[in-house]
Order: C-alpha cells, then sequence, then structure tokens
C-alpha cells in the first residue's frame, strides 16, 4: 500500500503546565474518513491546530505523503494540500463567492491571475462538485452558515486538497444540510482525499466513517475500523468507564403557571401568533427545523427583539419584556446557541465568567464576594466536570466544549424561575451532555419552568414533558412527551395534521 497522507507520531504539546497531548499517534489513508473522538477538553482541535500549522509541537513527527515535515506553518500545511472546514467559516461577506474562491485560490501566486468570466466559469464547477445550488455571483453575507461550509469545501477542492480537516462541521447544520454534507463528504472520499471528522454525535461517526481513533486526556488509546465498534464501546473507550445514555425520569408534578403566551407576535423576527402555557417543574421542548423560529421566539421571551403583539404573563401578571434587564428583573434567563461567539469573556477567569451575571447579587464584602464566588464555581466545575486547571484559568485556555459549560453555568447560577436554554448540549461530550441533563431535570424538580429548545431529537424526546413545534414562525403543535419521533418530524415539516394545541 502507498504511504498514508498523514502520519503523525508521538506528538505531545503543552500550553504553560497543561498537557493538551502527550503522546499521539495517528495516521490517515487515502479514499477514508476517518473519525477523531474523544471528550471535551482531550486534545482534537489541538491536534488538529498542528496539523494546520497553526500551533508547533513540542516533540514527536509529522509525515505528509511519506515525507517528513518540521516546521509546518499555515502555508507550508495549504501547500501540502492541507485543508481546514471551521463550523464559522471565514469568508469575506461584502464579496461574492466567485471572488472569495478567486481570492483564496490565487492568493498563494500559485496560479495565474484569472479574467472573470474564466473565475466564475471556475467558481461554478467547484460549487457544482460540492453539490452547492449556490450561484457565484451571490454575495456571501448572503448565504446561510452551512452554505458558507460548501463555499469553503469548495476553496479546498478547487486548491487541490488532499487532507481535509472537519471540526464538528454539523453542530449547526438542519438534518437536510447534514445530508448534503454527508454525500460532499463521501464523494471527497470517492476521489481518493483524506478526511478527518471530528464529532460527538456517535452516530454520525458510524453513518460516515471508516476508522476511528479515540483521544483521551491527550492520549490517543486506539485506533479501529468502525464495523468492529459499537457505540457502547466506543464510549468505554472514550472515557474509561461506562457512561449510560439514560435521561433521568420526570419527577416533577407541574405546579403554577410561570408563563402564559397569548397570540404573542414579533414583526421583526417573523414570530407570529404564538399561545402556550408554562408551568413551574415542567420542562417543555422546541423542536423544529433550523429557521422555524425558535431562537425567535427564545429571543422575544428575553426581551432582545420585542413582541409587537399579543400578551404574555408571568406568574399571573401581565408584563411587556422591552430588554434583557426587564427580562432578567422578572426572572429569565436565556443560554443563546452560538456561545462559542458570545458565551465566554476569553481573558476573564473561568470563575468571574460563571458568575458575572449575579455580581449584584453576591453581597457587598469584596472578600465575601471572592469566597463565594469561588465556592459557586468550583461546585459547578464539579457538577459539569469542566476541564481546567483551577477557576482561575482564563476562558480562553478552555477546549470548545468546556467553554460551553460555563456559559451555561453562568445562566445557571442566577436561579431563575424560567429558564430558556438554546441547544445546551451542542458540542459537549456524552458524559456532559448526561451530567446536563440531570441539572436540568433537577432544576425543574425545584420549580423552574424550562423551555429547552434542540435540534437533538432523541433530546427533546428524552427531556421534555411536552413539545412544542415551531414552523414558519409559528407554533404549530404541541405534543405530548412521549411522542413517536416521526410524528414530531412530520409536524415539523409541515406534512401533519395541526396537534392538539
Ligand atoms: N491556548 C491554550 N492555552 C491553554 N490551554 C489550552 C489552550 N488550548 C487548549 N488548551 C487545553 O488543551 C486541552 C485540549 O484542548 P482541545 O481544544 O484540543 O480539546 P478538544 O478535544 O478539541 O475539546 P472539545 O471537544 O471541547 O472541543 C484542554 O485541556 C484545553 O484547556
Ligand atoms: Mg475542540
Amino acid at each position: 500500500m502507498s504511504a498514508p497522507l498523514l502520519e503523525l507520531r508521538q506528538l505531545a504539546k503543552s500550553f504553560g503546565g497543561a498537557r493538551a497531548l502527550r503522546g499521539v499517534d495517528f495516521d490517515l489513508r487515502a479514499g477514508e474518513v476517518h473519525a477523531l473522538l474523544g471528550e471535551n477538553g482531550a486534545g482534537k482541535s489541538t491536534l488538529i491546530k498542528i496539523v494546520t500549522g497553526a500551533h508547533q509541537p513540542d516533540t514527536g513527527t509529522i509525515t505528509v505523503g511519506g515525507t517528513r515535515v518540521a516546521d509546518l506553518t499555515p502555508a507550508t500545511a495549504r501547500a501540502l494540500g492541507i485543508a481546514c472546514i471551521y463550523q464559522q467559516p471565514a469568508l469575506f461577506p461584502d464579496l461574492t463567492v466567485a471572488e472569495n474562491i478567486a481570492l483564496r485560490l490565487e492568493s498563494g501566486g500559485t496560479l495565474r491571475r484569472l479574467d472573470w468570466t474564466t473565475r466564475t466559469q471556475r467558481a461554478q464547477e467547484l460549487l457544482q462538485r460540492v453539490g452547492a445550488r449556490i450561484a457565484p455571483s451571490a454575495e456571501v453575507r448572503q448565504l446561510s452558515m452551512p452554505e458558507q461550509q460548501l463555499v469553503e469545501i469548495a476553496c479546498a477542492l478547487g486548491a487541490g486538497a488532499r487532507i481535509v480537516i472537519m471540526d464538528e462541521p454539523t453542530a449547526s447544520l438542519t438534518q437536510t444540510e447534514q445530508h448534503l454534507l454527508f454525500a460532499v463528504v463521501r464523494e471527497l472520499r470517492k476521489s481518493g482525499v483524506g478526511v478527518i471528522y471530528i464529532s460527538h454525535r456517535l452516530e454520525e461517526i458510524f453513518a460516515l466513517a471508516d476508522r476511528v481513533t479515540v483521544l483521551r486526556d491527550g492520549e490517543s488509546v486506539g485506533t479501529h475500523a468502525v464495523t468492529a465498534m459499537d457505540e457502547a464501546g466506543l464510549i468505554r473507550l472514550m472515557v474509561g468507564r461506562e457512561v449510560k445514555q439514560l435521561y433521568p425520569p420526570s419527577e416533577s408534578a407541574p405546579g403554577e403557571t410561570v408563563l402564559a403566551l397569548r397570540a404573542v407576535g414579533c414583526t421583526a423576527s417573523g414570530v407570529r401568533d404564538v399561545t402556550l402555557e408554562l408551568r413551574a417543574g415542567e420542562i417543555l421542548g422546541l423542536a423544529g427545523l433550523v429557521g422555524a423560529g425558535r431562537t425567535e421566539l427564545a429571543r422575544v421571551l428575553f426581551g432582545l427583539t420585542p413582541a409587537d403583539a399579543g400578551e404574555i404573563t408571568l406568574r399571573g401578571e401581565r408584563v411587556t419584556l422591552r430588554s434583557p434587564q426587564d427580562a432578567v428583573a422578572r426572572g429569565i434567563a436565556y443560554v443563546p446557541e452560538d456561545r462559542r461567539r458570545h458565551g465566554v469573556v476569553l481573558e476573564m477567569p473561568i470563575e468571574e465568567n460563571m458568575t458575572m451575571a449575579i455580581h449584584r447579587r453576591i453581597f457587598r464584602g469584596a472578600w465575601l464576594r471572592f469566597a463565594a464566588e469561588r465556592s459557586l464555581a468550583l461546585e459547578f466545575i464539579r457538577d459539569l466536570a469542566v476541564k481546567c486547571s483551577g477557576p482561575t484559568a482564563v476562558g480562553g485556555s478552555l477546549s470548545g466544549g468546556n467553554q460551553q459549560k460555563i456559559s451555561l453555568a453562568r445562566w445557571l447560577a442566577t436561579k431563575p424561575r424560567l429558564l430558556i436554554l438554546d441547544e445546551p448540549t451542542q458540542g459537549v461530550d456524552v458524559g456532559a451532555k448526561s451530567e446536563i441533563h440531570k441539572i436540568i431535570r433537577r432544576l425543574a424538580k425545584e420549580g423552574l419552568a424550562v423551555l429547552l429548545i434542540s435540534s437533538d431529537l432523541p433530546e427533546v424526546l428524552g427531556m421534555c414533558d411536552r413539545i412544542g413545534v415551531m414552523r414558519g414562525g409559528k407554533l404549530c403543535a404541541i405534543l405530548p412527551g412521549k411522542s413517536d419521533p416521526h410524528a414530531v418530524m412530520a409536524a415539523a415539516l409541515g406534512t401533519a395534521e395541526k396537534g392538539a394545541v
């Protein structure tokens, strides 16, 4: 067999005292999808950053196409055919798709400058190869996130990439977009490209990958053919113990009505005519396709885009929520989606990140405050299994999934009456996911009303007492918690009769 596309031997990397990688072996063959799996903080992104030349390893060797490479830089990595597709694509929003592709492909000076007809044609061809129905003349700012990802993949293909890396590419994709992406990945594999695929969703790994390498605490603990593994086996390798993915049972009888909406709408964000009730101790799920209006409704309830129609009642009192301050004052907490961009202050210590939403409430005296802040932070670090060197480490030193846990903790610390969670377990590993589920359950049992937005259908079905389904800005059905997944999907797609609202 020919040399592997990429071979890593005993790669190690520390940040200050923290050892992110300590002896990783990995190889990638032409025409395979090789999944990289591991808990939050296991070292996946660090490994990728080394392969793309963003970080230098402390020790270990990198071999690309049979040739040892020392001092890999982003430019040499690109020249060697290594491309990384990020979850947040890095395109120029004001330029067209064709302009972006041209910039990317011609900036290295390797390609002859082309005229615009040729550029547009080339963009068209590349977009077709990735199955994207996007006009080369479209401005990037008008494209959805997944469309931008496809443009990134088109750029990678155009640059002749042989090694394509995807770090949690599906985290914010709908099912349809996910299927499209999978088709593209399979095309890449067929054409001999090697794909490194990172995801916390095991079902994706089984659907897509040929082999899987598991990282634990910065070490590779094994590479296996996916067909030789099952879910429990992978989890055991990853966590080093059994994790049961059982959803904690509902134990609380719903209490008083916390939130009541009557024909609530917001013209600016397209939310229309939403009527629902949510009681203390209840977890109400919001299912629907991405863009169905779930996040928009959450933003209305948090006063970010105030309602301009209907009535909002909180514990029997009619209210107007014009700003997040209004919402917080009335006991509403909102953990937004896309916490990687909005969640964590990278320069700020973890403990301050966790308590910044409650600073006014953590007493007067500075010392008392420090003590309270510290003990609260330690509690959350333990409960959510945040992998960090301690409560004083800065937010930016955490892995992606651990940053998400921090922003979740921040809002949990406010002890709200109504907690709105937008995709709370996206990007967190299986162990932490079940911890977060337990915490949500516990909060409901303590009398919180929870609105849980999630695109993870098993999570919605497993966690929620009732499931509201949104479509086109409207609440189109409310189904009981133990519904059939097909019923939820049918309602979300609009192929079902109206449920009992
Ligand atoms: N710039 C940095 N400074 C200090 N520590 C860092 C830095 N980058 C990463 N680390 C640490 O290295 C370890 C590995 O992080 P990495 O981001 O590679 O994890 P990951 O496997 O990608 O996790 P996730 O699934 O959460 O994205 C973590 O403990 C993290 O805190
Ligand atoms: Mg990561």
